[in-house]
């Protein structure tokens, strides 16, 4: 029995317990046979959630890029790393083999090394996905640079905040990029955002659409004559576990984004053990998961656990409905997919398609199916396991988070028998419970309640940047002694979990985690407003959609409802992103409040869910009259 490689139930339940019985031994043996270390660890793992503070294998030396490149050129050189498919099906895909990603990745990394960046300096990635966004990515973790990508779908404000908050000093862009039939100026909204952001020294071209942009003298250089002088071999910088990786954003219940940041050994021993597991990564395998890799499960799951394990990963440039609707199950044809890793979201998307489409393509090469990102309906389960994976392929639903790293409760296919809209169980090593309000633990099965997470796992956030008090407040503090997640969740009959949704301000938008109060921020700043207030409703395609609640100033009262909605979601777009666009904007008199001046966002939701039979005592509320106007005009 190889505890690397998990095949049947049994050895699952066996190894679990073992994982729980002696963490360290178990975590230990992972780490020793199947990594490239250049020094070995004195302590396996110390840990105090009540600091909190976390440390895997600290003593030991390593490069995370070692063991995603280097080690893999032996065996692997020639061997498909990165399978690039455009956003147009016409343009040539590119298979870029384990030898030129490493060829690549030294030459950027001389670039950076160039441009003056050192071990432990922030670089911003804001780059499509292309493969100079994989090699980026690499590229700082081989010089021990902090990488800080963020989706390059992302507003110039979203992004020069996210550059302020780390003082990042080097930029990595490109001229713009596709998107289905669109190109977006991504240059343009990099210097905008740069006009707010004085660490920045120096911003790295990447020429993709070949548009017309404005370079700034001394501050901006193409990439492309940089890379051609640089060798194409090179040293990796020796970082010690605990080094940090990468900071990566995500929103939460205040307006400024939590920078996660992650650590540089127990992360790659988790990503890559979770992933060999969770898809069950065999050697000739092409694996693909659609995410973008300016969130978590690109970085974990398309970039670093991929390459660990030598394995074939699909980067993706383009969108599910471009040239048509067929796009995804064309790519799956044409490589041979074996492994599809995507969002409920866009199976719903697919899955109001009709199924035409997909019959015209050879999809037998599937051999698992994954879901990430929000709950997935029980109807989409059925259609992506009908239609899909004709009813051969285990859907893997895959609880996780941007904070845990990797994923932690999941089936294991062809070894957990699965259950529709239920995650299962926890993988090796995870320690999930359930909470009652009152901080009790909930034991037993058949129980209701919010998820925590009682002891560490290798590849846990080891705090937010620059601001380690809202790390210990927003995870360590609802609970004593306990990683709370935000979700909710209940165990079943025989201990399988199902995620039933967030019980905090953060709204889940075609699988994208968004903050309530930044949006709000955000409509605030019209002039013509007063006070603001988001809540989500259900979406057949986006699982949730956004209603936002807005009371104007006595100076926008006379305005006209249909150029000011337009207004408020262009906000939103330079704010947040477009993402975040309000699908309903209901004018209102006022906002029910609570005494002490609380939003009551419940009522809100309820309202927005047209569910207005049962709204509790609303007569405590300073202002309960609103409430019936709200009702009577809602939209
Ligand atoms: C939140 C984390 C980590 C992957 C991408 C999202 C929700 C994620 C599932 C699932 C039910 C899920 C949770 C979680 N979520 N996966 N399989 N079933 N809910 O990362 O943006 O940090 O969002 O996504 O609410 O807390 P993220």
């Amino acid at each position: 029995m190889s505890n690397y490689h998990i095949k049947h139930l049994e050895e699952y339940y066996q190894i679990y317990r073992k994982s729980i019985r002696e963490p360290e031994n178990f975590w230990e043996e992972i780490a020793e046979e199947h990594f490239l270390w250049r020094k070995k660890w004195n302590n396996v793992l110390s840990w105090d959630f009540s600091k909190p503070e976390i440390k895997w294998f600290e003593g030991a030396e390593l490069n995370i890029t070692e063991n995603c490149l280097d080690r893999h050129l032996a065996t692997r050189g020639d061997k498909t790393a990165i399978l690039f498919e455009p956003n147009n099906p016409d343009e040539t895909s590119e298979h870029i083999s384990y030898r030129q990603l490493y060829e690549r990745v030294n030459q950027m990394a001389h670039v950076l090394k160039n441009q003056g960046v050192k071990k432990g300096d922030r670089v911003c990635i804001y780059v499509p996905m292309i493969p100079e966004l994989a090699v980026s990515i690499l590229a700082c973790a081989r010089i021990g640079a902090i990488h800080s990508v963020v989706f390059a779908g992302f507003s110039s404000k979203a992004l020069s905040t996210r550059i302020n908050d780390s003082d990042c000093k080097l930029v990595i862009t490109a001229d713009g990029s596709y998107r289905g039939d669109k190109t977006i100026d991504l240059k343009g909204i990099v210097d905008e955002a740069l006009n707010d952001c004085d660490s920045v020294k120096s911003v790295l071209v990447i020429k993709r659409i070949h548009s017309e942009i404005t370079m700034k003298a001394g501050r901006d250089f193409w990439l492309q004559p940089l890379l051609d002088n640089a060798p194409k071999d090179g040293k990796a910088e020796i970082m010690k576990a605990e080094d940090p990786l990468f900071i990566l954003y995500t929103s939460g219940s205040t307006g400024k984004p939590k920078g996660m940041v992650h650590t540089t050994a127990g992360y790659m021993v988790y990503t890559a053990y979770t992933f060999k597991n969770v898809f069950q990564y065999k050697e000739n395998d092409v694996y693909w998961c659609t995410a973008d890799i300016g969130w978590i499960t690109g970085h974990s799951y398309i970039v670093y656990g991929p390459l660990c394990n030598g394995a074939t990963t699909v980067m993706f440039e383009g969108v599910p409905s471009y040239p048509d609707f067929g796009r995804f199950w064309d790519i799956v044809q044409k490589y041979k997919i074996t492994q599809f890793y995507t969002a409920p979201t866009a199976i719903r998307a697919l899955a109001k398609q009709g199924t035409e489409l997909i019959e015209q393509y050879d999809l037998s090469s599937l051999k698992v199916l994954g879901s990430v990102g929000e709950p997935i309906n029980e109807e989409a389960w059925h259609w992506y396991n009908d239609n899909v994976g004709k009813r051969k392929s285990p859907i893997i639903d895959s609880w996780w988070q941007t904070e845990t790293g990797g994923i932690m409760i999941t089936p294991l296919p062809y070894v957990t028998p699965t259950k529709p809209t239920y995650a299962t169980l926890p993988f090796i090593g995870v320690q999930p419970c359930i909470m009652d309000e009152n901080g009790e633990e909930l034991k037993g099965n058949q129980v209701d309640g919010r998820l925590c997470i009682k002891f560490p796992w290798p590849s846990i956030a080891r705090t937010i940047w620059g601001n380690h008090q809202r790390y210990k407040d927003t995870y360590f503090s609802a609970y004593k002694n306990m990683y709370f997640t935000g979700d909710g969740a209940l165990r079943d009959e025989v201990g399988y979990y199902r995620i039933t949704g967030r019980v905090d301000d953060v709204i889940i938008v075609s699988g994208h985690n968004l903050g309530t109060a930044p949006i709000e921020d955000a409509i605030n700043e019209h002039p013509a407003v007063s006070e603001s207030a988001i809540v989500g409703f259900p979406h057949d395609i986006k699982g949730n959609a956004l209603y936002g609640y807005v009371t104007l100033k006595e100076s926008g009262e006379s305005r006209d409802h249909t150029n000011l909605r337009k207004e408020i979601n262009q906000i939103i777009t330079e704010h947040v992103g477009p993402i975040a666009k309000l699908d309903k904007i209901q004018f209102t008199a006022g906002l029910p409040k609570t005494r002490s001046g609380k939003i009551m966002r419940r009522i809100l939701r309820k309202i927005a869910e047209k569910d207005t039979s049962n709204l509790g005592d609303i007569s405590t509320l300073l202002n309960p009259e609103c409430v019936q106007d709200i009702i009577d005009e809602a939209l």
